[in-house]
């Protein structure tokens, strides 16, 4: 990459006046910029200002979002980061990824933005956007500050956000000092702004800003008409990752599990933002490790694959689809038995997912069906009951069944326990299943053919008015079905 910033000229003293490098490196490495350059990179600027801009397709909804937050706290301040650029090194940021809370609220998706809702005379909030304007000419910031727009890329103006979003815009770069001036009730969505934390200090309750995430957790829960397109978008292209996975095994097998996580994220990142999570690429016995991340071991004929990857979305909705696939495209009996006790859970779960069921009944239904065949094959003491009773099969099957889905990949994380995992299902919910078995390489209770075999299936559920609608169900599950999708595709 290019270093940062700026032309070289003249003296390495800084000349005085206004046009002064908005930052110089403290080791002088940069030259100063001479008055008559910096005239120079004022003027002569075409006017690119959008003047035909659309509202974003999610206006209406981000809209009748924050009404719901501000019939929720009357007559106090709240304040919705969107986060801040995170060094990697030195002077090097990883790419930027806005805090779902904002992102939900606005649309916008910009670094350093702050969505402030006003308490209004009639009880309700003026909701106000916080962000960064273009980059000033007049100071020479667009071309000498790292993050200037002649370095970054150009941002939008306030009044082009005002337009996209549906909200008055101001910039951001005061917002900290003047809301530090005001009185009354605040509350502010933490963990993404240290700055503003910092300067609201001394009027916050970390109590009552927690009650705000909270509900904003549980405001998600139930998915609205473009959230659920969003999520079919993801999915549709975590198939299409899925698909490309499996065409260049034979490269994988040559090379490594990085292989496929590159495969994957090649597809993620030309038709969404990202991946939206680390892409868990487990060849053999890595399948054991739940959330195996680094991706940097063999991927060998005769073993068993375990994928679990999803895209994001540009509007920042994940898919979360696992397939457990034989490399060489047969599975073997043993990987087949324990495979197909994994789908008929699988199947069983996603049986149990309609509105009106309790969340946790999907999580049942799958752990009913695995304990049984652990019992079958004599892996644990039956009856059946007991196991589950006591738990016993969760040495293998080790994790939930699911859990919620959207912006997050653990979607609604902070939903009160009566909300979400004690609640009851609704059309909109969407959700995971995903059961597992997992035998351990160490694990000496089991014969040893069984150890480093793991297998995970998961799919992304959608509760509808009637029952459920399987978002990823493109992707084949069933044994057979994987086998001749793998056979096709292979060529
Ligand atoms: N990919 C993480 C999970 O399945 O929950
Ligand atoms: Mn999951
Ligand atoms: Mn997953």
């Amino acid at each position: 990459m290019t270093e940062q910033p700026v032309p070289a000229q003249q003296s390495e003293t800084a000349p005085a006046g206004d046009h002064q490098p908005i930052k110089q490196r403290k080791n002088g490495l940069y030259p100063a910029v001479s008055d008559e350059l910096a005239a120079h990179m004022r003027s002569g600027w075409a006017d690119t200002e959008l003047r035909g801009l659309e509202p974003l397709p999610q206006a209406a909804e981000t809209a009748r979002r924050r009404a719901a937050l501000s019939r929720r706290f009357p007559g106090e301040r709240l304040v919705v980061p969107a986060g801040n650029l995170r060094t990697r090194s030195n002077d090097t940021e990883y790419p930027f990824r806005a805090g779902t809370e904002y992102a939900y609220l606005t649309g916008d998706q910009t670094e350093d933005g702050v969505l402030v809702l006003e308490p209004a005379a009639d009880g309700g909030h003026e909701a106000v956007l916080h962000v960064l304007p273009r980059s000033d000419r007049e100071n020479g910031e667009f071309w000498l500050d790292g993050q200037g727009e002649l370095w970054v890329g150009r941002r939008y103006s306030l009044s082009e956000n005002e337009r996209r979003l549906g909200l008055p815009c101001r910039d951001v770069r005061k917002a900290a000092g003047e809301l530090a001036e005001l009185d009354g009730p605040v509350r502010l969505v933490r963990g993404h702004d240290a700055g503003l934390e910092e300067a609201l200090a001394g009027r916050l309750d970390p109590a009552r800003d927690e009650e705000l995430r909270v509900f904003l957790s549980e405001l998600r829960l139930v998915k609205d008409a473009f959230e659920i397109g969003e999520l079919q978008k993801a999915v549709d292209s975590t198939v299409r990752g899925f698909e490309d996975v499996v065409k260049v095994l034979d490269r994988a097998e040559a090379t490594s599990e990085r292989y496929i996580e590159g495969t994957f994220f090649l597809r993620a990142r030309v038709e969404g933002n990202d991946v939206g999570y680390g892409s868990i690429c487990a060849a053999g016995p890595h399948a054991t490790t739940l959330h195996w991340v680094r991706n940097d071991g063999p991927v060998r004929s005769g073993e068993l694959l375990l994928l679990d990857a999803g895209v994001e979305t540009h509007t920042l909705y994940t898919a979360d689809v696992t397939r457990t696939l034989p490399v060489n495209g047969r599975f073997t009996d043993l990987q087949r038995k324990i495979y197909d006790a994994v789908y008929e859970a699988q199947e069983a779960g996603i049986a149990a997912v309609r509105p009106g069921a309790k969340y946790r009944d999907f999580h049942d239904a799958a752990q009913r069906v695995l304990a049984a065949r652990l019992v079958e094959w004599g892996l644990v003491e039956g009856p059946v009951e007991r196991v589950l009773e006591l738990g016993l099969q969760r040495r293998w099957t080790l994790h939930g069944t699911g859990h919620m889905l959207g912006m997050d990949v653990h979607d609604c994380a902070l939903a009160r326990t009566e909300t979400y995992v004690d609640g009851t299902l609704e059309p909109g919910m969407c959700l995971t299943v995903e059961p597992g078995l997992y035998f351990q390489a160490d694990d000496l209770t089991v014969p040893e053919e069984y150890r480093g075999i793991g297998v995970r299936i998961e799919d992304d559920i959608l509760v509808t008015e009637d029952g459920n609608r399987n978002l990823s169900a493109a992707l084949p599950r069933a044994s057979a079905e994987v086998e001749s999708w793998m056979a096709r595709l292979k060529g």
